[in-house]
């Protein structure tokens, strides 16, 4: 047994060490045999080091290597020898030496896999979640996993120098609402009670302020039953924080320093700070989105104040309907390259997400203008037009007439639509922003009542508490998120530390006061005992990862996700539970 002397990993041999007798252990990569002689790649998570076994060195050592499979892991001793000139691989850092073996032990053998270890993989995602510890093997997701380790890594040593503290809250808990379904855990010594997962942090980080820390933070789970899309998994990793005395902009400014570091020293990318502040308001009426892509140069631009005089039917129309627009949007070269059929299927898209249809004019190379609609236009309101969305000769200009959410949604969807289908968007270009002053609340036509929009805990943008229960749509919120290539990758806020706005806030929740004191008594508790001033942030870690690689899913970034129907195919879960265990937590099934 010599594996537990091992002297080198895989990828740490060079041209220095020739001569010297080493101890390698790994899973058997390749096995080639020429002309008598085997040699085989030995791996391990760091790379692949080449060893030799000639029968003309020693016979025995070769009879058993013969029986060696890939995947089988084995333990091998020998001399490190420089390969001859014509055998040199210079893409290796192994790639100039070899270990000629001495010893061979067989620690393990292999069935042979369901699929090769490739990079280029040609199996579907089920096959590969299904057996996950070979999928983990693969240098893709070993790559993935070790960079997270070394994101997170970042954070930690960044976090500690200013100051912040990580603490760890618990798991088993009460409902933190953060706008999804909990997941629930049934108690087995309180029958019909239950803990609830948290869907984060929130209360707990809060409480830590009021409790005096300061500066929090943690690297954590959060829970919640969502509906799953290639961006989410129902428990996903944020970077959790905390601040005491604060404002947005310090909280910001923490985060921007953060970024700046964790790219640097994992990706070796300047970032530019400070990043583009932009409110929620302009956000929507120049990206048609909360979490504009600022990769893409186009803006929206509005003509409803040129297209007041105009003929157009459509356009009149629209500006007959409350808070109707005329939004227009540049889209760049298709003057020439967009067909007729092309600018059908752009309104079929458009009709898709809820617009009336979409009306376009080409701007030509000559200068003029060609469309169905162009006769309805003098050529003064073209030209302005051709201002307001920003384009040039051989661009198009695309209308939605309608009320603004609409326009917003719909060009929105188009700008990055347009910007897909040309490959515009480049994964390695990050262009980051915050997205500051959020709507406090927005009316739930299923709850019939209005909801939060970040959660209850949001401080509202407001001197007296009347702006709320007067027009409660309008207010705004001490709320931001952080914003990258169209993704939000963190949100957060300024919290309420005054007991009475809170309990108010419950109540314009349509909360009564015994369902508020039921939920949230300890943090109304807590808030009357000396809260500081706070705020704070959560960054998706699974996502920020998938970002800095430029990955299509969070999947491929977590070393055991779940599938977009919130199951774990290797382990089969959820599944059904011994009828002992129902019985312990007092839980009859419905038939
Ligand atoms: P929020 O709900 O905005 O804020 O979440 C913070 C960040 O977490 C990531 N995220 C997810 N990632 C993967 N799968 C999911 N299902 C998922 N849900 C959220 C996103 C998001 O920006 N307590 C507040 C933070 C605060 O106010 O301090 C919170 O959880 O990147
Ligand atoms: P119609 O008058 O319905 O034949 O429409 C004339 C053109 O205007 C077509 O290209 C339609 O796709 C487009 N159109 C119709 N409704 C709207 C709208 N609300 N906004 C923008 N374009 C529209």
């Amino acid at each position: 047994m010599k594996y537990f002397e091992r002297t080198h990993h895989c990828a740490e041999l060079t041209r220095q060490d020739v001569g010297k007798q080493v101890i390698l252990c790994g899973w058997v990569d390749t096995v080639r045999d020429h002309g008598g002689v085997l040699f085989i790649d030995l791996r391990d998570r760091n790379g692949v080091t080449q060893i030799v076994f000639n029968p003309e060195v020693d016979k025995n050592i070769h009879e058993q290597a013969q029986g060696l499979r890939g995947e089988f892991v084995i333990c091998v001793s020998g001399k490190v020898r420089e390969r001859s000139p014509e055998t040199i691989n210079p893409k290796l850092k192994t790639g100039e030496i070899e270990v000629f073996a001495e010893y061979l032990e067989v620690l393990s053998t292999s069935e042979p896999l369901p699929f090769p270890l490739d990079d280029d993989l040609d199996v579907s995602e089920n096959h590969r979640l299904k057996y996950r510890f070979i999928d983990l093997r693969r240098k893709y997701m070993q790559r993935n996993l070790i960079f997270r380790h070394s994101v997170a890594q970042s954070v930690r040593n960044f976090l500690t120098k200013e100051g912040f503290l990580e603490i760890e809250t618990p798991y088993l808990t009460k409902s933190t609402p953060e706008g999804a379904r909990d997941y629930l855990v049934p108690s087995r010594v309180h029958h019909g009670k239950f803990y609830a997962l948290p869907q984060s942090p929130q209360l707990f980080k809060q409480i830590l302020m009021i409790s005096g820390y300061e500066r929090y933070f943690q690297i954590v789970r959060c829970f919640r039953d969502e509906d799953l899309r290639a961006d989410r998994q129902p428990e996903h990793t944020q970077i959790d924080m905390e601040f005491s005395f604060c404002d947005e902009n310090m909280i910001q400014t923490v985060i921007e320093k953060l970024i700046q570091r964790v790219f640097k020293e994992n990706l070796g990318k300047d970032i530019q700070i400070p990043f583009q502040r932009l409110c929620y308001k302009d956000a929507m009426n120049l990206y048609g989105s909360d979490k504009p892509d600022l990769r893409i140069h186009e803006k929206i631009g509005n003509a409803t104040m040129s297209s007041r005089d105009v003929t157009f039917n459509v356009f009149r129309q629209a500006l007959s309907l409350e808070d109707g627009v005329i939004f227009v949007l540049r889209g760049e070269g298709m003057a020439e390259s967009a067909s007729i059929k092309d600018m059908n299927d752009l309104t079929d898209f458009a009709r898709e997400l809820g617009a009336k249809g979409l009306a376009w004019i080409r701007v030509m190379n000559d200068g003029t203008f060609k469309s169905p609609i162009v006769k309805f236009f003098s050529e003064e309101i073209l030209n302005e037009y051709k201002k307001i969305a920003g384009a040039e000769k051989g661009d198009v200009m695309l209308f939605v007439a309608d009320r603004r959410k609409v326009a917003q949604a719909v060009l929105g969807q188009i700008r990055l639509k347009l910007a897909k289908d040309q490959s515009r968007l480049r994964a390695d270009d990050f262009r980051f922003l915050w997205v500051n002053k959020f709507p406090l609340l927005e009316y739930s036509e299923e709850e019939k009542r209005h909801v939060s929009v970040h959660h209850p805990f949001t401080m509202p943008d407001v001197k007296t508490l009347k702006e709320i229960t007067d027009n409660p749509s309008s207010v705004m919120a001490k709320a931001y998120d952080l914003v990258l290539n169209g993704s939000e990758i963190g949100g957060g806020s300024i919290r309420i530390h005054d007991w009475k706005l809170q309990e108010e806030m419950f109540k314009i929740l349509g909360m009564s006061i015994e369902d508020a004191r039921n939920k949230f008594g300890f943090l109304l508790d807590a808030l009357k005992h000396g809260a500081p001033p706070h705020g704070g942030i959560a960054i998706g870690l699974d996502r920020l990862v998938m970002m800095m690689l430029g990955l299509g899913s969070i999947r491929d970034t977590i070393a055991f996700p779940k599938t977009q129907k919130a199951t774990c195919l290797m382990t089969s879960s959820p599944s059904e539970v011994d009828e002992r265990q129902l019985k312990e937590l007092g839980i009859v099934l419905e038939e």
